[in-house]
């Protein structure tokens, strides 16, 4: 459901009136000494999401889906957004259970991280048995229809998934995508960016946590990607990991991020003795690196996991929170991390992009600044908010669209209008901001919304 200023101020009424009159303190997503009680709330207070892989499955199961809407605000369709999953017939396309997931995410406030356009395992028997021009002629078309589909739904998607080799080339994994030519994966991001300007781009693999040989390829890819204009905004480092991370996991992040890209943590699960430490080391790295804009695990329980009778997630099977969830929020409500930055994504080359409009000072304790996305006929704007001297407990930003353009989704605010002088204020778990911190949220809309400027105040 998407919050409308008066259904917020509503629920916030709604919850003073039970709490004086039962006596009670709430459990909220935010305690009064300002840290978070929530992996979501706690995340947004640096500007980053706290996310889980999704099962469609199991959003009948009510201990899941619980946890779900209290803890995470980005979701990733475990198998369901798969090619096996959305072309299981060539050219015939199903999306009836990625379109579950996807629903229940945004019907519940959160983002979507998309996985994945094109990966070697789990492509569907047809394109298994195919090779070469054949082959890329579906592979491209099968990135086109996928992403048409989900155009303006999806924050980041995994275009290309797992294409670099274990151990020490450096170089592509063997697969009949890659036979293809090798260069398939820029077509690949390519085709992407035309059908789905808004979303971000990314590259993403496992085995590439720490500065080896495999990240290292990878490394060398995105900045020759860079170098050519091939249209590449992120990358995904998986993180399954045993016992601990490697000790240059944050230095790995720094270099990714380094290069113009933003890096995400996209499947984290830790198996082992020293979980809860490991976690929190890879919490750390995260908020350390400002271009490392959120966190996703593979999974909620631990009998949710792929990884069968490693229990590496941050909930026993029956749900209840284990020392390594505890470590994680601990980490995300410690110390003062770095808010990530949000730079304009470039779209297609005809059309321009916006830099981002000057902050907007206010007297009302906060200030705001837009990033702005466009391409013909829509654009994607990241508006941040950043307290000032004082922290804040809730806030409002105005941003005057111009005439033709019109809001059609939004995240981590609930609006009301969609068109002219549509305002915006924090949903349950970004109100409170810490003195000198910034939080995000943004929407999508059509038309032009050239200049848009944002001015907030305190609530
Ligand atoms: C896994 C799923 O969790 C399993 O349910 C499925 O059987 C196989 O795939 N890297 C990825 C994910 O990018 O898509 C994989 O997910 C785990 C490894």
């Amino acid at each position: 459901m998407k919050l409308t200023s008066r259904s917020f101020s509503r629920a916030a009424l709604a919850s003073a009136f039970l709490a004086t009159t039962l006596g009670v303190s709430l459990v909220l997503a935010s305690s009064a000494d300002g840290a978070a009680s929530t992996l979501g709330a706690a995340a947004a207070q640096s500007g980053r999401y706290f996310g889980t892989a999704v099962a469609a499955g199991k959003l009948g199961d009510s201990t899941y889906v619980n946890i779900l809407n209290r803890e995470f605000n980005m979701v990733t369709a475990e198998n369901e957004m798969k090619w096996d999953a959305t072309e299981p017939n060539p050219g015939q396309f199903n999306y009836s259970s990625g379109d579950r997931i996807l629903n229940h995410a945004v019907s519940n406030g959160k983002r979507v991280r998309g996985h994945a356009l094109l990966w070697y395992q789990q492509e569907p028997g047809w394109a298994q048995r195919m090779e070469g021009a054949g082959l890329r002629q579906a592979m491209m078309n099968h990135v086109t229809q996928v992403a048409t589909h989900y155009r303006g739904k999806i924050y980041a998607w995994d275009v290309v998934n797992e294409a670099f080799a274990d151990g020490n080339s450096g170089g592509r994994r063997d697969s009949n995508l890659q036979r293809t030519g090798n260069d398939w994966i820029e077509a690949a991001f390519r085709a992407a960016r035309a059908a789905d300007p808004g979303a971000k781009l990314c590259y993403n693999d496992y085995n590439t946590d720490g500065i080896n040989a495999k990240s290292t390829g990878i490394y060398n890819m995105v900045r020759d990607f860079k170098a050519r204009g091939v249209p590449i905004d992120c990358v995904g480092i998986q993180s399954h990991l045993t016992n601990n991370a490697p000790s240059d996991y944050q230095a790995n992040l720094q270099r990714f991020a380094d290069l113009g890209v933003d890096v995400q943590i996209t499947e984290l699960d830790i198996s082992g003795a020293n979980q809860a430490n490991a976690y929190a080391a890879v919490t750390r790295a995260c908020l350390a690196v400002a271009r490392c804009t959120g966190i996703t695990v593979w999974g909620i329980r631990d009998t949710d996991s792929w990884r069968t009778g490693q229990n590496p997630l941050l909930f026993d099977g029956s749900g209840n929170k284990k020392a390594a969830y505890n470590s994680v929020l601990a980490a995300l409500n410690a110390a003062t991390p770095t808010t990530p930055t949000t730079p304009t994504t470039p779209t297609t080359p005809t059309t321009p992009t916006t830099p981002t409009t000057p902050t907007t000072p206010n007297p009302g304790g906060c200030t705001a600044s837009v990033s702005l996305n466009s391409w013909n006929g829509g654009f994607v704007a990241t508006v941040k908010v950043t307290a000032g001297g004082t922290p804040l407990t809730g806030w409002r930003v105005t941003t005057p669209l111009p005439g033709g353009a019109a809001v059609t989704s939004s995240w981590s605010a609930g609006n009301s209008g969609t068109t002219g002088n549509v305002s915006w204020s924090n949903v349950s778990y970004n109100g409170n901001v810490p003195a000198g911190q910034s939080t995000e949220f943004g929407f999508q809309g059509t038309g032009s919304a050239e200049g848009l400027t944002a001015t907030c105040s305190a609530s």
